[in-house]
């Protein structure tokens, strides 16, 4: 928990203090003073160290942790999470009392801090709670401020839950995170934000001919779903469709995934999730836009019915898909959430998706792989991003890719093609879908959602990438 105190308040004995601190910035006289010996050789100030000093009675609280905040000439939003991030991990105390002041800069005032270190709080403390486990203790934080900070508290803490709540989703096994279990979790995100929702049904899906959801469910015993909510913030402007990838589990379908690419295939739906996180931080936010999220939801498997090599599925817009690959499947339920986006009017479209390996072998975990077919909507997604800290690489689109993919006899297009270029060709696929007009941007995160492996940079587990971006695209400030 985190609110805003005055310095007076610290009365307790069993409150620590916390003081973020620059290099070649000295300890504050009173403190140095009050304890009545040097302290300023024992402080750590690189980047993220942390030492804690204990006051022996000579203060009314316990001990000071400062944690390095390295030079102040080198500060960004990154280096300030990361050092708040290590002050979170080696918390011992229940209650801090946060000399926030410290950490503040000519670039980054007293509000940008707070809401940073809201954040970072938020999601440095994160923990997928295995089933039937309990939740860590909380701790509190209170941050000291001359001036009014509970709304820069607040920001950052919505960020950080909806961050987090998008890396549950992530993170829960496929067989309790199955289209319905999402459906559930969309329906009360949409009554808790008061947002209009519709969830189409097989049936409702089938008579509006959506064969691309529909053909790559046929294997599953599970029903797809497609879920749309609806945010209205903003009277007259118009909608932007945030559609992501709901592919509850995937195991490749008759090109059956080999058993070491199939494993954390639960995360196939960190699209969905990451939507779901932005949308959660408009609405809570109440941001000035007209967003739509949509998630196309189902698992890719195996049965006598799935679909199959050399099927032709119909899609919404009518233009026929030939199956060269089952495990190609994202992009056919994308295609259809992507023609539904632009019938309900959507005149901008992002989708986000765990769509291709090979934009794993091109950027790795550290960079979303990113294309446009519109270059000022691009820029304006570029600034959201590097403001979100969240880091992206622009890959292209082209005619050539387009031509590979209408090499089929049967049908318009061919779902895959056995080349070189895997990323940027399911992204050109998604662009045969996107109507004259429309502007759009679509995110692979095959790479940056989910870390099956702790790495220096990030912890197991579901990422919430993009949700910040997607979300700080719709800010006015
Ligand atoms: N969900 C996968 C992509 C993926 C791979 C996500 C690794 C996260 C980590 C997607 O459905 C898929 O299987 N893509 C195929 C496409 C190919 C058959 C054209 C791929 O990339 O191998
Ligand atoms: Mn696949
Ligand atoms: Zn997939």
């Amino acid at each position: 928990m985190l609110k805003q105190s005055k310095l007076e308040h610290i009365k307790d004995s069993n409150i620590s203090v916390l003081y973020p601190i620059y290099e070649g910035k000295e300890v504050c006289s009173k403190i140095r003073h009050g304890l009545g010996y040097e302290l300023n050789e024992e402080v750590n100030r690189e980047l993220g160290k942390v030492t804690t000093i204990y006051t022996l009675g000579k203060f009314p609280f316990q001990s000071i942790t400062f944690v390095g905040l390295g030079k102040e000439e080198e500060i960004t939003i990154s280096r300030l999470q990361k050092a708040f991030a290590s002050l979170i991990a080696t918390n011992t105390e229940k209650e801090y009392v946060v000399d926030i002041r410290r950490a503040i800069t000519d670039d980054f005032d007293i509000h940008t801090v707070t809401t940073i270190f809201s954040e970072s709080q938020v999601i440095g403390n994160y923990e997928f709670t295995k089933i039937g486990a309990t939740a860590k203790e909380e701790v509190t934080y209170e941050i000291i401020s001359p001036v009014d900070i509970t709304a820069d508290i607040e920001k950052g803490r919505i960020i950080g839950e909806a961050v987090n709540h998008a890396r549950t989703l992530g993170d829960m096994p496929s067989n309790y995170m199955t289209p319905i279990d999402l459906v559930e979790y969309a329906q009360k995100l949409a009554e808790e934000c008061h947002l209009e929702y519709q969830i189409l049904t097989n049936k409702e899906l089938q008579e509006m001919g959506a064969g691309g959801i529909l053909g790559v469910n046929l294997g599953s015993a599970l029903e797809a779903r497609l879920i749309v909510l609806k945010y209205n913030g903003d009277n007259d402007a118009p909608y932007t469709a945030m559609i992501g990838k709901g592919v509850t589990f995937d195991s490749g379908g008759y090109n059956l995934k080999p058993s070491a690419s199939m494993a954390t295939m639960k995360s196939d739906m960190c699209g969905a999730a990451n939507v779901l996180g932005a949308m959660e931080i408009i609405a809570k936010r109440k941001l000035n836009a007209n967003v739509y999220a949509i998630v196309p939801a189902t698992e890719n498997m195996i049965s006598g019915e799935a679909f199959n090599c050399d099927d032709v599925l119909v899609s919404l817009s009518n233009k026929t898909v030939e199956i060269t690959n089952t495990d190609a499947e994202g992009r056919l339920i994308l295609m259809d959430a992507i023609t539904y986006a632009q019938q309900l009017g959507a005149k901008r479209i992002i989708d986000i998706a765990t769509l291709t390996g090979a934009a794993v072998v091109a950027l790795g975990n550290s960079y979303t792989g990113t294309f446009t077919n519109n270059e000022m909507f691009y820029q304006e997604f570029e600034k959201a991003a590097i403001k979100s800290n969240e880091k992206v690489w622009r890959l292209p689109l082209d005619q050539d890719y387009h031509d590979m993919l209408q090499s089929s006899n049967v049908a318009d297009l061919v779902n895959s093609v056995r080349e070189g270029g895997g990323a940027s060709i399911a992204a050109c696929f998604l662009e045969e879908f996107i109507e004259e007009g429309t502007q759009w941007i679509h995110l692979d995160i095959a790479g940056t959602s989910f870390n099956a492996k702790c790495n220096p940079l990030a912890n197991k587990g579901a990422t919430g990438a993009m949700v910040k971006s997607m979300a700080a695209l719709f800010e006015n400030e």
